[in-house]
Formats: structure tokens, sequence, C-alpha cells
């Protein structure tokens, strides 16, 4: 179970500047379930990847705790791998290399293990062949494939996505989205998935929570009652229409009181 607990994170002003302390998280509460797959939208600057950062271990929240299997989160750590929206690939490193490289600097197992395991994940995002080529002959859905093996290759127990499919086209993110879930079915990571895209969230989480405006706050959620594996038509399913409804009226109210009628939560659906 990965939980976060009464969450606030303020970030102080620049040194220098006349800006105010950002208050990013505001009491932010959830828990996840170990094995699910966990969406998170909001409007842009309302801390959605704050939030990530904080489970990644890479943000220290002001208050309250962020727990992994009743461990406290306190630093980055091998249990929690991060695929940024932007690959973040070493442009001089062969592909083989980049995705072998958080097991090199973890120290886990030897040369050719690591070399063979990372194989076996650059087959699994489909890109065998690759392996000798550099981050600039790949297409940016390649490189974000590759990025996703690199992630996998600590066999982490979360999986943390801050908006990866975001400058792919169409075509390619819904691909994309497909093959996520496969892999995802085969290795079981609990994994939390932030995106703008309401359809994508629905289409890939079991739940999908709506954070308000700054100070981002969690103001819905929605249960996905779709199956698993999600069927060909899972897209034009008729439900999906009227819970991409709700979770945009959620967004667009900021959860507001006056907004309670349309509050949708997990018995609403
Ligand atoms: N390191 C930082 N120092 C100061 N303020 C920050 C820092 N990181 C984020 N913020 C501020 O905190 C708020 C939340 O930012 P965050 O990046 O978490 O939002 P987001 O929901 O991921 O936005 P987007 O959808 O645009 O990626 C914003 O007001 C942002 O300006
Ligand atoms: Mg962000």
């Amino acid at each position: 179970m990965l939980s976060m607990v009464d969450l606030n994170v303020r970030y102080p002003p620049a040194a220098g500047g006349s800006d105010r302390v950002t208050h990013a998280l505001y009491d932010v509460s959830l828990d996840i379930d170990t094995g699910s797959f966990v969406a998170i939208v909001g409007p842009s600057g309302c801390g959605k990847t704050t939030l990530l950062n904080v489970v990644a271990g890479l943000v220290k929240p002001s208050s309250g705790t962020a727990v992994l299997d009743g461990e406290r989160i306190t630093g980055p750590g091998a249990s929690r791998a991060v695929v940024f929206q932007h690959a973040s690939l070493f442009p001089w490193r062969t592909v083989l290399d980049n995705v072998v490289f958080g097991a090199e600097v973890q120290r886990l197992g030897n040369r050719r293990q690591r070399k063979e395991k990372a194989r076996a994940l650059i087959e699994m995002v489909g890109l065998s062949g690759t392996e000798n080529k550099r981050p600039f002959q790949l297409s940016g859905g390649m490189r974000q494939r590759i990025n996703l093996a690199r992630a996998l290759m600590l066999e982490p127990q979360v999986l943390l996505m801050d908006e990866p499919f975001a400058s792919l086209d169409a075509h390619t993110r819904r691909l994309m989205q497909e093959e996520l879930l496969g892999i995802w079915e085969r290795v079981k990571a609990t994994t939390l998935f932030i995106t703008h895209d309401i359809s994508e969230a629905l289409y890939l989480a079991d739940t999908v929570y709506v954070m308000s405006p700054s100070p981002g706050r969690i103001i819905g959620r929605l249960d996905i009652s779709l199956d698993r594996p999600r069927p060909e038509d899972a897209r034009t399913d008729t439900r999906m229409a009227q819970w991409e409804r709700r979770i945009d009226h959620a967004i667009r109210s900021g959860g507001r009181a006056d907004a309670d009628e349309h509050a949708i939560d997990a018995t609403h659906v």
C-alpha cells in the first residue's frame, strides 16, 4: 500500500525574489492499493508533479508523510522509478547502456546479467534491434518506450509517470497506452500516472483522482469499472462519456462548495 497522509508542500520564494511562498499541496491524503493503477488529473500548476515528486522522494513535504508498505519515504530509492514527460536519456549512451544505467549505479547484478535483463526489457517495449542506436536516432515514442524500459530495469514496486505521453501524436499515444497496460499487467507495479488528458486517465486507470487548482487538494475520486485487461472497445464504452463529463465538471468547479451536487466519488458510479 502506498499512502499519502495530510501532505502539504510549500515552496519558499526564490532567493532575492519578491514572490511569496507557493502552497503547492494542501492536505492531500490518498491510499493506493498495491498493484493498482491510479491516475491523477487536474489543471496546470495544481501540484501534480509536486505530488509525484514527494512519492519519488525528490521533494520533501512541509508536513504530512508519504508511506510505502509501512515505511516513510524520505528520499529517492530503487522501490520507486519515475518516467518523466520528456525522455531523459543520455544522448552519448547507446539505447542498451541507457536502459542499464540505473542498475549500474545501484550495482545490481553483474555486467552480463544487467545487459541480458536490459535486452529483455527492450524487447518487452517492442524495440528489439535498437540496442546499439543513440537516442537521437529514435522517434519521440521510441524514446519514451526506452525511458519506460529504463524505469522497469530496477523492478520498482511503484512506477511514477508524469505525463509521459504528452508530446506524442494522438495515434502513437493510443498505441503507447495499450502497450503500457500490457506491460503493467506483466510487471504488476503499483502505478501513479499523471495526465491532463481525461480520456487517457479513464482508459488506463482503476481509479482517477481529481485535483483542485493551486493549492492542490483532492476534490474527486472516480472508480473505473471497466474490465481488465481492457476490452478492445473500452474507449467507446457508453459510460466513458458520462465519466468524462463528471471529471470535466469537477475540474471546472475546482471543488467549490456550490458544485457539491456534481461532486464525484466512488459511490456515484
Ligand atoms: N521547485 C519549485 N520551487 C518553487 N515553486 C515551485 C517549484 N515546483 C513547482 N512550484 C510551484 O508549485 C505549484 C505546483 O507546481 P507543479 O509543477 O506541481 O504543478 P503541475 O500540476 O505538475 O503543473 P503542470 O500540469 O503544468 O505540469 C506551481 O505554482 C509551481 O509554480
Ligand atoms: Mg507537472
